[in-house]
């Protein structure tokens, strides 16, 4: 996965930008349960299982409610240079990212099997 997130530079503005006119949008369930399984797996490695942190931070609603929305969903795509906090833009665009950062700030729903 690691080699995924170096790549792509080229295509980050596009990958920013083309989604913006879709901003609001909510994901359909499939997308939204597969964001939540990438939560859970992916950055519960750095951030805990359940979220409370590890390497990195915990993302809990008490933890996130101070920062600004808007702020975390850059930090989310673009990551953290010089920080393990890698970028997610590969995975996920601008609308999804808001929408992972709103359940965050919320409480993360639990991964759901099907
Ligand atoms: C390789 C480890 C690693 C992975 C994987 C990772 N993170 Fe992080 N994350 C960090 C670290 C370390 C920081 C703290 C960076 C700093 O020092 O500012 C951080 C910071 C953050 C912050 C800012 C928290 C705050 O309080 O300001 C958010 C939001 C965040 N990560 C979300 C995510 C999400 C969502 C994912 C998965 C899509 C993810 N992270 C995956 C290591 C990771």
């Amino acid at each position: 996965m690691s080699e995924n997130l170096k790549t792509g530079k080229a295509g980050l503005l596009f990958c920013l930008l083309a989604p913006l006119a879709a901003a609001a949008a909510e994901p359909t369930p499939e997308r939204a349960s597969e964001l939540v399984r990438m939560v859970r797996q992916d950055c519960g490695s750095c951030h805990g299982l359940t979220l409370k942190g590890g390497l990195g931070p915990p993302l809990l609603p008490e933890t996130l409610r101070e920062k600004p929305a808007e702020s975390l969903r850059y930090t989310v795509l673009l990551g953290r240079p010089g920080t393990p906090m890698p970028p997610w833009k590969a995975f996920m665009n601008e609308a999804e990212a808001d929408w992972v950062v709103r359940q965050l700030m919320q409480g993360f729903p639990e991964e759901t099997r099907r």
